[in-house]
């Protein structure tokens, strides 16, 4: 790429101006990935009133880098002022977009693309530096992000989808002997949240010290095999197992095992991931599960899920240094042999395929493969300011929301650190959701 401004450039500018453009692109290419292969009609249709139409997402990716880059950033005409009305998630309710006037896959492929070729020029002139928007990329790393998050939504939408399966990937990695058995994490404070982070988004800020009573975390999340024997134990029958909300929404849903599984007539359980039809591997972390059902099964389990706060501890905390780090396994960008994130395969992996990616204390898979429940809700750290826009994370800040962490195999690394926070109504499970436990221990227990 050719730079334009002499005298601010240097080296570390330029790798900066790199790794953006290398994130926008891999999210193009990912974005455009999911809306091929799918024809125009279905395109413009809701798949479940969950989730927008596809055409919905991909221009909206296009308004908010529109919105950001070209005209915050670059400082530049809008492409199509008249449209931002019909991108603004908070205007229309997903069940309403599909009857709007939304360009057509044509034109939403063909804006898109337009916003891109400006936004290449803005980076290209932009210093990286000198406001709070660019300095350390955030603006252009924000914006990654974002396209990142709504191709995950793309890819649920996928999931969602009848119809012959149009995605296809290589099967994630399977172990012969699955990791188990929990790790005790001592009482004492530890850092959560960033001030340093430079495309940390604002929820994620500032860091700030908290301290954790000594509790018990499971080395991975519950799998498959562990889920299906409380399905079979009667867990959905068993209102005892469940809060008062969580049965009354079990009851009212019609719920008996996680979103996407099927039983046969011999009463065998397959799931059905991505149009097609797929053996429960019993080693996998089980999918698709909604707060609820995580509850009730730690009920079961004589367990609990853990609070937002433990979940980020175990994968911090090194107790050989006190500090945090970014990963668990330390500061380097996960990689194939640490996490499976980024939608190289259309599963999780089982339970123990990534060693390298445990924590020093041997807790596996906190990134990757699932999105782990929490017990948390969602709400500010102490010093959240909003920046740069409230609707991201402040309007969402004490509702009935729960927190999840980690990222699942459909996130993108650029929006997946061990700080990074996402959060569901307690009822969703469209999503790449899945849980570990966690529980309070003895003091005896924690020498
Ligand atoms: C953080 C995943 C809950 O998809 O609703 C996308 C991310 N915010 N566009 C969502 C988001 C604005 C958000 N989550
Ligand atoms: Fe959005």
């Amino acid at each position: 790429m050719t730079i334009h401004h002499p005298g601010t450039d240097n080296s570390e500018t330029e790798q900066l101006r790199d790794r953006i453009a290398e994130v926008l692109t891999r999210a193009r290419a990912r974005t455009l990935a999911l809306t091929e292969n799918v024809d125009e009609a279905e395109l413009v249709v809701q798949h479940s009133p969950l989730m927008s139409p596809l055409v919905w997402d991909l221009a909206h990716i296009g308004n908010q880098e529109e919105l950001w880059l070209v005209r915050d950033v670059g400082g530049r005409e809008p492409v199509r002022a008249d449209i931002d009305e019909l991108y603004d998630a908070f205007k229309h309710a997903r069940a309403n977009r599909p009857g709007l006037p939304l360009l057509d896959p044509t034109q939403a492929r063909g804006y898109v693309g337009t916003v891109r070729e400006k936004v290449w020029d803005v980076l290209d002139r932009s210093a990286l530096r000198g406001n709070k928007l660019v300095d350390g990329g955030f603006a252009f790393g924000m914006i990654a992000q974002h396209e990142q998050q709504h191709d995950e939504t793309m890819l649920a939408t996928h999931q969602l989808r009848i119809g012959p399966a149009v995605l296809s990937a290589p099967s994630a990695p399977t172990v012969a002997t699955p990791v188990g058995g929990e790790v005790i994490v001592p009482a004492g404070e530890f850092t959560m949240g960033t001030s340093t982070e430079p495309w940390a988004l604002d929820n994620e800020l500032p860091a700030h010290p908290v301290h954790v009573p000594a509790f018990a975390i499971d080395a991975a999340p519950v799998t498959n095999e562990q889920y299906l024997a409380f399905v079979t134990d009667g867990g959905y029958d068993r209102a005892e197992l469940w809060s008062e909300r969580g049965w009354a929404h079990r009851q009212q849903a019609g719920l008996v095992a996680p979103q996407f599984w099927e039983r046969d007539p011999a009463g065998h359980w397959s799931r059905r991931a991505f149009g097609v039809p797929t053996a429960l591997r019993p080693h996998q972390p089980v999918l698709h599960v909604c707060w609820f059902e995580a509850e009730a099964f730690a009920n079961w389990a004589g367990k609990r899920l853990p609070t937002e706060a433990e979940w980020e501890k175990a994968a911090r905390f090194d107790p050989a240094s006190g500090q945090s780090r970014r990963y668990p396994w330390g500061n380097a960008e996960p990689d194939s042999s640490t996490a499976n994130l980024g939608q190289r395969h259309l599963e999780p992996a089982d339970v123990g395929a990534y060693p390298a990616g445990a924590s020093p204390a041997g807790v596996h898979q906190l990134i990757g493969d699932v999105w782990e429940w929490t017990a948390s809700g969602f709400d500010p750290y102490p010093g959240f300011r909003a920046f740069p826009y409230a609707e991201y994370s402040d309007v969402f800040f004490g509702g009935d929301y729960r927190v999840l962490r980690g990222g699942s195999f459909g996130t993108d690394p650029v929006a997946c650190r061990s700080t990074f926070r996402n959060w569901d109504h307690p009822i969703r499970r469209q999503i790449f959701s899945g849980f570990r436990l966690a529980r309070d221990i003895e003091q005896s227990e924690n020498e």
